[in-house]
């Protein structure tokens, strides 16, 4: 994955990239030399081989073995903070759109930002943000993608942050023991990122065309589902997607619902189709 520099035709994304064979987080390096590196520019990626304390979500472990793609990058978007839900969403679009141009493999987002294959989770999305009043300072969005990774010697399945278990896959493991060359899709993913993040810092509708495009990729659109609250549940039909990243419901009773994805009490506990 080292030679991917001089093949890239991106501006930004991936222009500097910092590679390892083995590294703690990438994400825990990339928020370091955001903070403390002022050459650690826009859209620098950090690279790993392996990681040896790969974070996910709501601080679970995430792991990542030889085999994987596991990055984080560095923006330095000049937007206000409240769009940085979209960064997400962008990150969840450029993977979906590599996966079917580079395998020919279907993928669907679950929300809020896992990445499905036949319902079995193949990368997780993992974003950090830092402020400065109203505006982004900067954001580090890790991804994590079971690339070739034979998943049955690992786990078949991982805890999520509610200690639920969720059946993981990999790349490979859909194409029938196929190895998916890393540096071919790690290109294009800088490629679709790149494509996404212009677009988003360009776009003048606040978000609202990035957000129609994770609809359509959205496992549970049109489907009943019952959230479980902290003290609650809430059942709806999903019909959308709010700006912030909440899930929109439309109740029985006609009333519409926000439920917001940061919201960590959230969780879908059931869904019919
Ligand atoms: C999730 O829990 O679904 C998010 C997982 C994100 C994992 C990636 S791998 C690259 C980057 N470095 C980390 O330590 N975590 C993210």
């Amino acid at each position: 994955m080292r030679s991917i520099g001089k093949k890239l035709k991106t501006k930004l994304i991936g222009r500097q990239i910092y590679y390892y064979e083995e590294l703690g987080s990438t994400q825990e390096l990339a928020i370091y030399l955001a903070e403390n590196n002022s050459e650690a520019v826009n859209g620098t990626a950090i690279l790993a081989e392996r990681q040896e304390r790969g974070r996910g979500r709501i601080n679970s472990k995430w792991i990542s073995p030889s085999g994987g793609i596991w990055l984080s990058i560095i923006l330095k978007p000049n937007m206000p903070a409240n769009k940085s839900p979209l960064l997400k969403f962008i990150a969840a679009l450029a993977v979906c759109d590599t996966i079917a141009q580079n395998t020919g493999l279907e993928s669907k987002v679950k929300w809020p930002n896992d990445i499905l294959i036949n319902h079995k989770k193949v990368c997780g999305i993992l974003l950090d943000i830092a402020t400065k009043g109203s505006s982004i300072e900067y954001a580090v969005i890790g991804i994590g993608i079971n690339a070739n990774v034979n998943i049955r010697k690992i786990l078949p399945y991982i805890p999520d942050h509610k200690g639920n278990d969720v059946s993981v896959t990999s790349l490979k493991n859909e194409l029938s023991g196929k190895y998916v060359n890393r540096p071919s899709f790690l290109k294009l993913l800088f490629e679709r990122l790149e494509h996404y993040y212009c677009y988003l810092e360009k776009e003048d509708l606040g978000g609202v065309v990035i957000l129609d495009q994770i609809k359509d990729r959205l496992d549970i659109l049109n489907a009943v589902v019952t959230i479980q609250q902290k003290d609650k549940t809430i059942e709806g039909l999903v019909v959308g997607l709010g700006l912030d990243g909440s899930l929109v419901l439309k109740k029985n009773d006609g009333s519409l619902i926000e439920v917001l994805s940061g919201d960590t009490r959230s969780r879908v506990i059931k869904q019919q189709h």
